[in-house]
């Protein structure tokens, strides 16, 4: 079987890779994880990556002077090995909407609500300040506005009487480490 050769972009602790890693593993899973790009070189995603024979590459963003050439050096190195799909998991570099649009519907994001509730950063915080019965994440391809875009896959689960941050965000992250796969298999098997 042909799997699409996917890249996973991190900055950082790389739960959510580990969670694609694990699934691509399985026989049939219509997707591979053939490279890893991270913007830190201390990500523990690379980590992850290297103990599942994971091919990785640090481009750190403090190295180009613009975010255009640091997108260009991305794409250059994608393109070069032949990826066909690219997950953002964690990576916290707006990207440049040339970047967006090279990529385009080839580029997907998890991000940690229920979009379009809580674009951008805090939204654990955000949801238990609004007072929100429910909260989230979800799967959705990537457009040049930020956390916008077609949604793949999203899932609720029920904001509990004394949740803080922490506890909703540790829940938050168990039901996006079944969603992304989930979500990404749904992408590549479409493909
Ligand atoms: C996740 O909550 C993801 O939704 C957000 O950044 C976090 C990354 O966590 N975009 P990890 O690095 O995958 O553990």
């Amino acid at each position: 079987m042909l799997r699409v050769k996917t890249a996973v972009l991190i900055s950082g602790n790389g739960s959510n890779l580990q969670a694609l890693i694990d699934a691509a593993a399985a026989p049939g899973f219509p997707a591979e994880i053939a490279l890893v790009i991270s913007n830190k070189p201390d990500a523990y995603g690379l980590t992850r990556a290297t103990h599942a024979g994971i091919a990785t590459h640090v481009i750190a963003h403090r190295d180009y002077p613009t975010r255009d050439a640091f997108d260009s050096a991305m794409s250059d190195v994608l393109v070069a090995q032949g990826i066909q799909l690219i997950c953002l998991a964690g990576f916290m570099r707006i990207l440049s909407d040339g970047f967006v649009q090279q990529w385009e519907n080839r580029l997907i994001n998890i991000h940690p609500s229920l979009l379009p509730k809580y674009k951008g950063l805090n939204t654990h915080q955000r949801a238990l300040d609004a007072g929100d019965a429910q909260h989230g994440a979800t799967v959705h391809w990537v457009i040049p506005e930020l956390d916008a875009g077609p949604i793949i896959l999203q899932e609720a689960l029920a904001i509990l009487p004394g949740d803080t941050a922490e506890t909703l965000q540790a829940r938050v992250h168990a039901l996006e480490h079944r969603i992304y796969p989930a979500a990404l298999a749904k992408v590549a098997a479409s493909g």
